[in-house]
């Protein structure tokens, strides 16, 4: 194995966020109560999740040369993750414009800028123990990325697309919400297919049949986004690591639940083991 456990191939954005009492309605206009812009993209969020979660991490992707760019490296950089793989490219960064109501729920838009030019070559991404991907960098990058890969391949299928079948076949764990599952219409056919339904938690799929389903346990949600990415690192490293898939499935939820009580994408976490279940 290299010097890093995790790498993370995807998306780094500059997430400008307003919190609001509730979504607009369409041709209504409402009043937001904060805006704050921070550290985004499923890519980076993912990477920070398994560096907080205590895997050796490296990001693979690109940013601009403008300062928002600056931003998002120094903070993967301030959070641990290895980012000789981020590429400096000449497009504006990465930019999601996220509303979070009071309920903490989200609507986000992504504007990918270098995004799109993510480096798909080089032995950090071939050699990867652990190889996350999402679908906020192009969908053809993505397949030769996985193409290459020699390790364990997790996808998060985010934000809802098709992906060629070739793609599906190559990965160890495929992760999507529910939206997301009624987009692609599959599942992974030799890995393991996670598929989150919020509150609900979550469940695990084998070959097609379910084979564990965990809950969600009850908590006070501040906002719900990156959730859902620090579900794929949990995940991802767990069942890398050889966990049992229902532990693996339970303390991916676990870290879920923990990630939905902090503001913005990048919540703290405890390593992977202090939300593993006791019975395992
Ligand atoms: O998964 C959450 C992320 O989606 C946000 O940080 C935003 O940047 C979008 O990419």
């Amino acid at each position: 194995m290299s010097d890093v456990d995790v790498v993370v191939f995807g998306s780094i954005n500059e997430d400008v966020t307003v919190h609001l009492a509730r979504m607009p309605e369409a041709g209504e206009t409402v009043g937001g109560r904060t805006l704050q812009t921070g550290c985004g993209g499923k890519g980076a969020n993912q990477a920070v999740a398994a560096a907080r979660l205590g895997a050796r991490t490296a990001m693979v992707g690109s940013v601009g040369t403008d300062p928002a760019g600056r931003r998002q490296l120094d903070a993967l950089h301030d959070a641990g993750v290895d980012t000789t793989g981020v590429r400096l490219v000449g497009a504006a960064t990465g930019t999601a414009l996220a509303l979070v109501d009071d309920d903490g729920e989200n609507r986000i838009v992504v504007v990918p800028g270098a995004n799109e030019l993510a480096p798909t070559n080089g032995d950090l991404l071939r050699d990867a123990a652990v190889l996350i991907c999402q679908l906020e960098v192009p969908v053809p990058a993505v397949a030769a990325v996985a193409a290459a890969a020699s390790g364990f391949f997790a996808l998060n299928a985010a934000p809802a697309m098709a992906v060629p079948s070739a793609l599906l076949a190559r990965c160890d764990l495929l992760v999507m919400n529910e939206t997301e599952r009624d987009a692609l219409g599959a599942i992974a056919p030799s890995g393991y297919t996670a598929v989150t339904l919020g509150a609900a938690g979550a469940l695990l799929l084998r070959d097609g049949r379910e084979i564990a389903r965990a809950a969600a346990p009850r908590v006070e949600v501040v906002d719900t986004i990156g959730a859902g990415d620090a579900f794929v690192a949990a995940l991802a490293i767990a069942l890398a690591r050889g966990w049992d898939p229902r532990t693996a499935l339970e303390a991916a939820c676990l870290v879920g639940a923990d990630a939905v009580q902090h503001p913005g994408a990048r919540p703290p976490l405890h390593p992977l083991e202090h939300y593993r279940p006791s019975s395992d």
